[in-house]
């Protein structure tokens, strides 16, 4: 139920508060799931911990908690806290659906550690389309005529530095090549596909509690 759902959210993030020390620069992502993760941190009164944001979202909310969140210019974080709209068993993700994802990933990139939190309703077996895209606006007709499945997002979004939101409507059969294909086509900013090697830890809250796998 959806009220099952709230409280799975909660639970993973939970447990992801848990893993943030004293002194640590933390990444914060994106959506429904972060949003309860950054009063679980909040709660936690630790010390001298320095916070970059995803969102402008979420840079409002973490500062009215307190949480000192600062301009994005480091060049490593040592950790980075993240939901997801889908996972497989292998930790392929496709993030996105809130538009953030090209933020999401240069943040999650930076971090040692990238840990993603998840209701018990993100898990797939295979990864599923729409695949979330960031596009130039520069161009951006030939872009599309480049990528006949995409569509652009409802209301035509723009991420805050930017670029244009679609989704790519295409069955995902491979997505490393995919996501090679992807990044090789001009007028792509970035897309929602986070490779397994990009996650270092996914907690799964359920009914049973936090599955918690280390990747
Ligand atoms: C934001 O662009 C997304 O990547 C979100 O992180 C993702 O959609 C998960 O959001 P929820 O926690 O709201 O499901």
């Amino acid at each position: 139920t959806a009220s099952e759902i709230e409280a799975q959210k909660r639970a993973a993030a939970e447990a992801a508060a848990l893993l943030v020390e004293d002194g640590m620069k933390v990444g914060l992502g994106t959506g429904s799931t972060v949003a309860y993760l950054l009063p679980a941190l909040a709660e936690r009164a630790l010390r001298e911990v320095r916070y970059v944001s995803t969102s402008p979202r979420t840079e409002e909310a973490a500062r009215a908690l307190g949480l000192a969140v600062e301009p994005f210019a480091l060049a490593e974080l040592d950790i980075a806290i993240d939901g997801t709209d889908q996972v497989t068993p292998g930790n392929w993700l496709i993030k996105g659906g809130g538009g953030a994802h090209t933020r999401e990933r240069l943040v999650a990139a930076a971090a040692r550690r990238f840990v993603v939190i998840a209701s018990a309703d993100k898990p797939v077996q295979r990864l599923r389309a729409p695949l979330p895209l960031e596009l130039h606006a520069f161009g951006l007709e030939a872009t599309l005529a480049r990528l006949p499945e995409a569509t652009l997002r409802a209301g035509t979004p723009r991420s805050p530095d930017g670029g244009v939101i679609a989704d790519l409507h295409e069955p995902i059969d491979d997505p490393a090549a995919l996501a090679a294909r992807l990044d090789a086509t001009p007028g792509v900013v970035d897309h929602g596909l986070f490779p397994p090697s990009m996650v270092h830890d996914v907690l799964i809250a359920g009914t049973t509690g936090v599955e918690h796998r280390r990747t």
